[in-house]
């Protein structure tokens, strides 16, 4: 380190006068650029995933040691996946110490939902529509993470995605560009706080750029195929918005769109995120996508592979070592200009810089922080407060919930209902397992009631994990009887059914979205002996819920909500907490409705009824999706009234306020989220039928009421057009106010030139 020091000192004295409009920063990376080798750029670029126990023995065995060797020529730049103050403190001494320039490693990894505290998974959390909230969990996870040693996170995914057959929903906001793009910006923000080299901050990644939500079928890693208007109106506003917030690094992605590899995207990459939108952080390939642009057809051999990503402008290969082992070729035969990599290992070292890491490489490293702040109870509590506000009360016939709080007896079913491991969700790694309340256990709590737990089928057996298929259970149906016993001698059925926290993330595409194994069948059973059922349906994805919003009378969606899961869901069925989440995806009606979403264009044969033949529409299901986009109940009623807007012409440069009064007419206090919505009727291309526009979530007692207002200016009715650039355009304007993407009655207004 002092070699480095003393030299770059020298460097900066030199030069610091040719240089004089750099900044400090850039004048630093600069003059280490200088002294760098071809072969210590490709190292930058370099990103390998944990291979060693560091502070083990040795590296055994040819790969381990090529590996290690290469460390210790300071060709790797940054690792993932490596846990723990110990481990990282150990790698960054030899990256420190032992390379000619002593340049830090940088860390990452996938903090998704938390770390030590589990917090809702993503999709879960963005039904709270609380960006505090969602700015507070990306903060503590942060926090956890940067006192465990890392500095980087793999998040958020901004992936807009409509489909849920594709596993990976649960890692997104769902299916809204302008919801999606708050929520990028707030969880961004979390991540980075205000000053990235703070040492409870981590630089965060916005992925997968992109169009990865967009993959054929909802199958993972599939093509994606959608016309370039899509790609600006819907996929980009959330990673621009990351941009705006400041996000330092960027993620490419595993699918090609417009038939190229996101990661040999030139236009996207290069084009559009570091020229129009101007970031000066660094993209990262996603896992092993610069190699994987072989099999998809687009590059020869590997050198052909590295030469396409490097030109389109990915400037880190997450193992492929394929930059580590042909950019030097690469230069020297001319295909690759040296600048490339300059450009590439600039914006690395910048990002290096804002963390701190040349000031001190081992400031992440301490063991004292990750002894003391990984998991506190205050962590825990936000990850109550979140999972509470994640929970979205599906229906709720006869007021079955809240439940009574004294004398009642009450079933509690479903394997999930008593798993401490599931809940904890898809990007569970680093966090205890079996750590996180069970609803058998929260239920427990309220001690006025009898509860009684029977398993009644096994969902999954053996055990589950990030890299193997969950075994479901399709035969074993012996603990029906008992199950159906408890059920029959109950006042109340909560039956906890859905996915294993592993069937939906990463490679978990399904083609049947129901129930999975034998927990339908046993739902019919229970159904049988207690009609009283309240169905908590614990999953990762939308799930097709058409015969349970028929037959069972309440239906929670709690999706996978982490560390204290069950707490918040029997405060919830208990009333203590009244449901105010609103969902972000639209639940289908069955798998053969998706994709289906609620910003859906008109068609020229719109179609209003299953009786018409020749329309857009289907003969055997509506269009409309089972639970549409921000639908969700509450345990009080909510009246809209006054609907009002100031005026019905505007200008490009004046506005309109529209207002609506909102009263809580039900018997409990409770939050609701008023949601704006536009619809413009004519466009230089066909418009979405609604755009969410804004939203406020406000709280009333009961009897009370608040007018809500909202202020519609130009920027909101902007769109990418025909002509190719975001504008409005003048015409016609419909205005909805009201409690979900439903909402019909809508005021008229004319944007003139
Ligand atoms: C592949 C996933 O697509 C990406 O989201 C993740 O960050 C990397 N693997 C690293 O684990």
């Amino acid at each position: 380190m002092k070699k480095l020091i003393y030299s770059l000192f020298v460097l900066f004295f030199i030069t610091s006068c040719q240089n004089s409009n750099l900044t400090e920063k850039e004048k630093f990376i600069d003059n280490l650029i200088s002294q760098m080798t071809i072969a210590e750029k490709a190292g930058q670029m370099n990103q390998y995933n944990g291979f060693w126990d560091a502070t083990g023995p040795m590296p055994e065995g040819d790969y381990q040691k090529k590996r290690y060797n290469e460390l210790k020529n300071g060709q790797v730049g940054s690792m993932l996946n490596v846990i723990g103050v110990e481990e990282i403190r150990a790698l960054q001494k030899i990256a420190v110490e032992e390379t000619r320039l002593g340049i830090p490693l940088i860390f990452g990894h996938d903090v998704i939902h938390g770390y030590k505290t589990m917090f809702p998974i993503p999709l879960a959390e963005s039904s709270s529509w609380d960006l505090e909230l969602m700015q507070k969990s990306a903060r503590i996870a942060a926090t956890e993470a940067s006192a465990d040693g890392l500095n980087w996170t793999f998040a958020p995914m901004v992936d807009i995605s409509r489909d849920a057959r594709w596993g990976r929903v649960m890692e997104g906001a769902g299916e809204d560009p302008f919801l999606g793009s708050l929520i990028a910006k707030a969880r961004v923000r979390g991540f980075q706080g205000e000053d990235l080299s703070e040492v409870n901050t981590i630089v965060a990644c916005a992925k997968h750029f992109a169009g990865y939500g967009f993959s054929e079928a909802g199958r993972d890693y599939n093509t994606t195929d959608f016309n370039h208007y899509t790609l600006h109106n819907t996929i980009m506003p959330p990673f621009k918005a990351a941009v705006d917030a400041g996000v330092r690094t960027f993620m490419n992605s595993f699918n090609t769109l417009d038939e190229i590899p996101a990661t040999g995207h030139k236009h996207i990459q290069r084009d559009i995120l570091k020229g129009d939108w101007n970031f000066d952080g660094f993209i990262v390939s996603d896992w092993g996508s610069i190699d994987q642009m072989i099999p998809h057809g687009f590059a020869s051999n590997g050198e052909h592979a590295a030469e396409l990503a490097v030109i389109a402008g990915s400037d880190m290969d997450m193992e492929s070592s394929l930059y580590v082992s042909k950019l030097v070729g690469l230069v020297e035969s001319g295909k690759v200009n040296e600048e490339l990599l300059d450009d590439a290992v600039r914006r690395i070292l910048r990002v290096k810089y804002e963390l701190g890491l040349f000031d001190d490489p081992y400031k992440y490293c301490d063991q004292d922080r990750s002894d003391s702040e990984l998991g506190s109870e205050e962590n825990m509590m936000v990850a109550l407060d979140a999972a509470k506000k994640s929970i979205v009360l599906l229906k709720n016939d006869n007021g079955l919930l809240p439940l009574k709080k004294q004398n009642q007896k009450i079933a509690i079913i479903g394997q999930l209902a008593n798993d401490k491991n599931s809940t904890l969700g898809n990007w569970r790694s680093q966090v205890e397992y079996n750590s996180a309340v069970s609803v058998v256990e929260g239920m427990k709590k309220y001690k006025g009631n009898k509860t009684i737990y029977q398993k009644g089928v096994d969902l999954y057996y053996g055990e589950t994990n990030f890299h193997n298929r969950v075994k479901i259970n399709f035969k074993d149906k012996s603990d029906f009887g008992k199950a159906k016993l408890a059920a029959a001698t109950s006042d109340v059925v909560i039956m906890v059914l859905g996915e294993e926290g592993h069937q939906s993330g990463e490679g978990r595409s399904r083609t049947n979205i129901d129930l999975p194994g034998l927990q339908k069948e046993l739902l019919k059973e229970i159904k049988k002996v207690n009609k009283n059922i309240v169905l908590v349906v614990m999953s990762g994805r939308p799930l097709d819920l058409t015969w349970e919003d028929v037959n069972i009378p309440a239906i929670v969606q709690a999706w996978q909500l982490g560390s204290k899961s069950g707490d918040a869901i029997a405060q919830v069925l208990y009333g203590d907490y009244n449901p105010s989440g609103k969902l972000t995806m639209s639940f289908p009606r069955n798998v053969g409705q998706v994709p289906v979403y609620y910003n859906f264009k008109n068609t020229g044969r719109p179609s209003t009824s299953i009786e018409q033949v020749t329309n857009s529409g289907y003969a055997d299901v509506e269009n409309s999706p089972l639970y549409s986009f921000g639908y969700g109940l509450s345990y009080t009623e909510f009246k809209y009234s006054d609907f009002e807007i100031s005026s019905s012409t505007m200008t490009k440069d004046s506005k309109i306020n529209a207002s609506i009064r909102v009263t809580n007419t039900g018997n409990y206090k409770g939050e609701e989220v008023v949601q704006l919505y536009l619809r413009d009727i004519v466009g230089s291309i066909a418009r979405p039928m609604k755009e969410l526009k804004g939203f406020e979530k406000i709280e009333l007692n009961p009897g009370e009421s608040k007018i809500v207002n909202f202020e519609i200016e130009n920027s909101l009715l902007e769109f990418y057009s025909y002509n190719n650039v975001w504008e409005s355009e003048p015409g016609k304007f419909h205005v909805f106010i009201g409690t979900d993407s439903n909402v019909r009655d809508h005021k008229e207004f004319y944007l003139t030139n």
